[in-house]
């Protein structure tokens, strides 16, 4: 019996489902990993896999980056965790709020979801309304506002409103279809009490979304038309798009920003900004309340100030490269599945792609659901096989590192070639 299986066995008796976040769990069980370093990740058998998955896009700069460790490292011989404010909190705040323009003032904190938790409250105190729209596919983390035909582990799981969230919460989420505009300006139009929308603006939870030409511009402009916070949540395009995330590439100022991810290379770290005027409504000095212990602890903060002045050193080569690899690695996987007649579409931008086996384009969460997810399962299971690991999950995506070198690329090309013909049979 293989040590990921054994390992699972046991845990599976103490852990709900062996896992302690649902995506990890996939048939007949994941591999438990033993240690990671740049673009490789070892199982507990000692396999060595070409990581992909790179902590859901948190590993931008690759596994235990040694600018991140090193500063990780000094910070913990000066103590772990405060709870008083600190001049690192200052100048991390500095530095995110140097990258994204339309960010005056930043508040720390420790996930993605508690970000765009805090993000729609915010939204919710400044408009003094209810109801926010979100996008079909969208996934915002897993509290009950947004866990409305989500993505990712929910969609994958087939978990439109979760069990034990509350419809008096769910009902006040209106989900349109992204790229649709005549859904969002129908919806904004039937309702009056809109506090916000949240979107991802280029979508990596239900496989990756591109925005059609103009849809992220007219969505800017209908709800400044209409008074409604825009929400972008950059949890996965914070850093990963460009340092300024998705709202520098597409040249866009949303109101309200939540990062993650990216910023933290793998240590917990989020943050929500915004316009001034919004921003001060948290509490202590306003009346929209948001707390955490370890908001803001030293380690974390050491980890994002690393991240971003590393990113900031290198960012002239690194967009560019991980661009090159992209359109190699998207190219290559496009000729191999049209040489084998494969039915496929693959969606990419930045650093982030993924195949779906569809021959009708996947522009939203309805045409990425009718891509076939069986034949997904198949790719992923040979990938493993061949000692790639990528997200278990038609609805993720791939996620490129600083990490990754050319012959990491041309070994990966090798295995999805294998894992295509694995498809077609
Ligand atoms: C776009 C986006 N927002 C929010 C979240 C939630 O982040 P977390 O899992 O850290 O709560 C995720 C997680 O994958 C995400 O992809």
């Amino acid at each position: 019996m293989s040590e990921s299986r054994k390992l699972f066995n046991t845990a599976k008796k103490m852990i709900p489902s062996g896992v302690n976040s649902p995506v990890r769990y996939f048939e007949p069980y994941p591999f438990f990993t033993k240690k990671a370093n740049g673009a490789y990740i070892w199982d507990a058998g000692n396999t060595r896999y070409i990581d992909f998955c790179n902590g859901y896009g948190a590993l931008l700069l690759g596994h235990r980056r040694k600018e991140i460790i090193s500063s990780v490292s000094k910070q913990l011989s000066k103590g772990t965790l405060y709870c008083t404010p600190t001049e690192s909190e200052t100048e991390l705040s500095k530095l995110i709020i140097g990258n994204f323009p339309s960010v005056e003032k930043v508040r720390l904190m420790n996930t993605g979801g508690e970000a765009t938790m805090t993000a729609i409250r915010l939204a919710r105190g400044f408009t003094k309304k209810k109801k926010i729209i979100k996008f079909e596919g969208c996934y915002h983390g897993a509290h009950d506002s947004v866990l409305v035909k989500a993505g990712s582990g929910s969609a994958h799981n087939g978990i439109s409103v979760s069990d034990g969230g509350l419809d008096e919460v769910s009902k006040n989420t209106l989900v349109v279809g992204y790229n649709d505009m005549e859904d969002l300006q129908k919806t904004i139009r039937k309702n009056k009490d809109i506090a916000g929308v949240i979107v991802e603006p280029i979508p990596a939870n239900m496989g990756l979304i591109l925005p059609e030409k103009g849809f992220l511009s007219d969505l800017r402009k209908i709800t400044k038309e209409n008074d409604i916070p825009l929400i972008f949540d950059e949890v996965v395009t914070g850093f990963r798009v460009a340092p300024g995330g998705a709202q520098e590439h597409f040249g866009i100022e949303p109101d309200i920003t939540t990062v993650a991810k990216a910023l933290g290379s793998g240590f917990t770290i989020s943050a929500v900004g915004g316009k001034k005027e919004i921003m001060d409504l948290l509490s202590p000095g306003g009346r929209v309340y948001q707390a955490s212990t370890f908001a803001g602890n030293p380690i974390s903060v050491s980890a994002a100030i690393s991240s971003i002045k590393t990113i900031d050193k290198i960012k002239n080569k690194l967009y560019s490269k991980l661009e090159r690899f992209n359109l190699l690695f998207s190219t290559a996987l496009d000729d191999v599945a049209a040489d084998m007649k494969i039915p496929h579409q693959v969606n990419s931008t930045a650093s982030m792609l993924q195949i779906f086996f569809t021959d009708k384009p996947v522009v939203d969460y309805q045409t990425s659901k009718n891509a076939n997810a069986e034949k997904f399962q198949k790719l992923f299971r040979t990938l493993l096989k061949n000692k790639i690991f990528i997200a278990p999950s038609q609805f993720e995506v791939v996620f490129l590192s600083d990490a990754h070198t050319q012959s990491d690329l041309n070994k990966t090309l090798d295995a999805y070639h294998l894992a295509l013909k694995s498809v077609k049979n």
